[in-house]
C-alpha cells in the first residue's frame, strides 16, 4: 500500500479553501449558571442559515468554565485554542458522576463557545471511562498488551455510553453543523449519529497513537470498532505512521476497500484518512514564558536552585510516559558523570491521573518509591537530585519553569503527539535556549528534528543525551532551537484546526444512506449479548 499522505501539507496548499464559518447558537445561559436544554435543543435565539456552518466539537473532557472544572489535558488545551477562533458548540462529559444522570445536556455559554455536558452514572464511569476506554483502548493503542484488561461488561458499557451521548447530542444538532469528534472514547459516536439519521459532515481525530494491526487486533470487538470508523467522512491522526497503521488494519480485516492513498470505502461511504499533527498556541505561549519571570512560583524555584542547572519533566502520571525509565536514566547520568553531582536538579511535575484504574495505582506507588530511592542513594544533605511533585502547575508558571530549564526531558515510551515538548521549545529564550531531549516514540519527534532524539528504553543512551545536552555549545543550541521554532510557528493549533476542518469541508458525504442502514443492524451491536469479547 502506498504511503498515507500528510493531509496537512495538502491542505496548506489549498489556500483558497476557507475555514468553516461558525455561529454562536445557544445564548440562554451565562457563565457560571448552567441550564438544561430542552429535548428539541432549540433556543429562541438560534438562527439557522444554510450558508453558515456551526462547528460542533465532541470530546470526553470538556473544560466547562466553572470552579473545579474538568481536568485539562493536551486535548482540551488544543481544542480550546481551536474553538476560540471560530466559536461553536462543545459537547461531552461534565467530569462528574451522579446517581441518576439526566439525558439532557447542561449548557453553559462562555464567550463564543457553548458548552453542553452530560454527567455519568457510576456504572457508566466504571465501564466506559475507567473500564473499556482506559483498560483496553488506552493500553492497546500505546502498545501495552501486558496491561490490557478485557471485560465484556466494560465493552458493552462503552458502546452504551456512546449510544446515549449520540441520543443526547441529537436534539442539539442542526443539518448544516460540522461535527468534529475527538479521541478514543467516542469511536462509535458517528455510527450512532448515522443510525439516528444524521447526514452531517463528521470528522474524527485520534489524539493517541494507532498501533500496527498485530497489536490493534488485541482490541475486543476489533472488527466492529474498525467498521464504526466508516461512519466518518475524515479520520485524522497525529503522524503518517499512525494513519498508515490504521489503513493497513482496515485492509487486513477486509473492512471495505482501499480506493486510493488515504481513502477507503466502507459500506459505500468514502472515508479519508490522513495525518494532521496538532500544534500549540505558539505565540501565546511565547508571550507567557517571556512574562513568567514575575511569577511567584518561578521566582521561588529559581532561588531554591542556586546556581544548579535544571532538568524538567512534565507529564500526567501515566505508564505511557516512561517515568521509571526516565528517573533511571537521570540516576545513571549522575553516576557516570560525578562532576555533575550537586550541580544539577531534575524536577518532575506529575499530576496524578486515572487513580481509580488499578494499573495506575500500582504504577503510582512504584514511581514514588523509585524517586525516594534515587534521592536516598544519590542525594546530599544540601541537594535533592529529583524533586518529584504530584501537583498540577498552572500554565503561566510552567512556561517560566520551562524557560529557566537547561533541558526538557520528554521521554514517553509511546505518545500520540506530546505537547509538553512543543511548549518547552516555545518557552525558551532565543539567545540562550535549553535543549529538548525527546523520545523517538512521541508523535512530536516527527516534527521536532532539532531535539536530541532518544530511545527511552535505552538507559545509558538517555544518560548520555543528558550529559551531551548540558555540555552543548550555545551555537548548536540556537541552531537546533531555530529549526524547531520555525516548525512550531507554522504548525500551530490554529493551523491544525484549519487544516482538519478545510479537509473535512472538502469531502463529499455520498453513501451515507447505505452506511446508516447497514450498520448496526436493528440498532444493536452484535456483541452486546452472547458474543465473544
Ligand atoms: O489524548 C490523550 C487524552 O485523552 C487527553 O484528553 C489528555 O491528554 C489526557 O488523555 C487526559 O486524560 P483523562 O481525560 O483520562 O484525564
Amino acid at each position: 500500500m502506498a504511503d498515507i499522505p500528510d493531509i496537512t501539507r495538502e491542505a496548506q496548499d489549498r489556500a483558497a479553501s476557507p475555514p468553516l464559518e461558525s455561529r454562536v447558537e445557544v445564548s440562554e445561559s451565562t457563565l457560571g449558571k448552567t441550564k438544561r436544554l430542552s429535548r428539541t435543543g432549540r433556543s429562541r435565539k438560534q438562527v439557522s442559515s444554510s450558508s453558515q456552518r456551526r462547528l460542533v466539537v465532541v470530546s470526553n473532557r470538556v473544560p466547562v468554565p466553572k470552579d473545579g472544572a474538568s481536568k485539562a489535558g493536551g486535548l482540551t488545551v488544543a481544542l480550546e485554542g481551536a474553538l476560540k477562533q471560530s466559536g461553536g458548540l462543545w459537547f461531552g462529559w461534565s467530569g462528574d458522576t451522579v446517581e441518576s444522570p439526566s439525558d439532557q445536556a447542561k449548557v453553559v455559554q462562555a464567550g463564543n463557545i457553548t458548552f453542553a455536558v452530560l454527567d455519568l452514572s457510576q456504572r457508566d464511569y466504571d465501564e466506559y471511562y475507567a473500564g473499556f476506554a482506559n483498560r483496553a483502548l488506552w493500553p492497546i493503542c500505546h502498545y501495552r498488551l501486558d496491561l490490557v484488561q478485557i471485560e465484556r461488561q466494560e465493552l458493552d458499557g462503552y458502546f452504551r455510553v456512546n449510544r446515549a451521548f449520540a441520543a443526547s447530542l441529537a436534539p442539539l444538532l442542526q443539518p448544516e453543523d460540522v461535527i468534529w469528534v475527538h479521541d478514543y472514547h467516542f469511536i462509535p459516536l458517528a455510527a450512532e449519529l448515522r443510525r439516528l439519521g444524521f447526514k452531517n459532515r463528521i470528522g474524527f481525530f485520534l489524539h493517541i497513537p494507532w498501533p500496527p494491526s498485530d497489536v490493534a487486533s488485541a482490541l475486543p470487538a476489533y472488527q466492529q470498532l474498525l467498521q464504526g470508523f466508516g461512519a466518518y467522512d475524515l479520520v485524522g491522526f497525529h503522524t503518517p505512521q499512525d494513519a498508515e497503521n490504521f489503513q493497513r488494519c482496515l485492509v487486513r480485516e477486509n473492512i471495505g476497500s482501499s480506493i486510493g492513498t488515504g481513502e477507503h470505502e466502507i459500506d459505500g461511504h468514502k472515508v479519508r484518512i490522513g495525518a494532521f499533527p496538532v500544534g500549540i498556541d505558539t505565540e501565546t505561549f511565547v508571550r507567557a514564558a517571556a512574562n513568567a519571570e514575575r511569577n511567584a512560583l518561578v521566582r521561588r524555584t529559581k532561588a531554591s536552585l542556586g546556581d544548579r542547572d535544571l532538568i524538567i519533566g512534565v507529564d500526567r502520571l501515566d505508564y505511557s510516559k516512561g517515568l521509571k525509565q526516565r528517573i533511571e536514566a537521570f540516576s545513571c547520568f549522575i553516576k557516570s558523570n560525578p562532576d555533575f553531582r550537586n550541580r544539577v536538579t531534575y524536577i518532575q511535575i506529575t499530576p496524578k491521573s486515572r487513580s481509580d484504574v488499578p494499573e495506575y495505582q500500582r504504577m503510582q506507588r512504584e514511581i514514588a518509591e523509585q524517586a525516594g530511592w534515587t534521592n536516598g542513594s544519590l542525594g546530599e544533605v544540601d541537594w535533592t537530585p529529583v524533586r518529584y511533585v504530584n501537583r498540577t502547575v498552572g500554565h503561566a508558571a510552567l512556561a517560566g519553569l520551562y524557560r529557566m530549564s537547561q533541558i526538557g526531558l520528554v521521554t514517553p515510551l509511546r505518545d500520540g503527539m506530546n505537547l509538553v515538548a512543543k511548549e518547552f521549545v516555545a518557552a525558551q529564550q532565543p539567545d540562550d535556549p535549553g535543549v529538548l531531549i525527546l523520545s523517538r516514540f512521541a508523535g512530536a519527534a516527527h516534527e521536532l528534528d532539532g531535539a536530541i532524539l532518544v530511545n527511552p528504553y535505552d538507559t545509558e543512551a538517555c544518560a548520555g543525551a543528558i550529559a551531551r545536552a548540558l555540555r552543548m555549545p550555545l551555537e548548536e543550541r540556537r541552531e537546533r532551537w531555530d529549526s524547531m521554532m520555525a516548525r512550531l510557528r507554522t504548525n500551530s493549533v490554529e493551523a491544525w484546526c484549519q487544516h482538519f476542518l478545510s479537509s473535512l469541508g472538502n469531502v463529499s458525504s455520498e453513501g451515507l444512506e447505505a452506511h446508516a442502514t447497514t450498520n448496526p443492524e436493528n440498532g444493536r451491536y452484535p456483541f452486546s449479548e452472547g458474543a465473544p469479547a
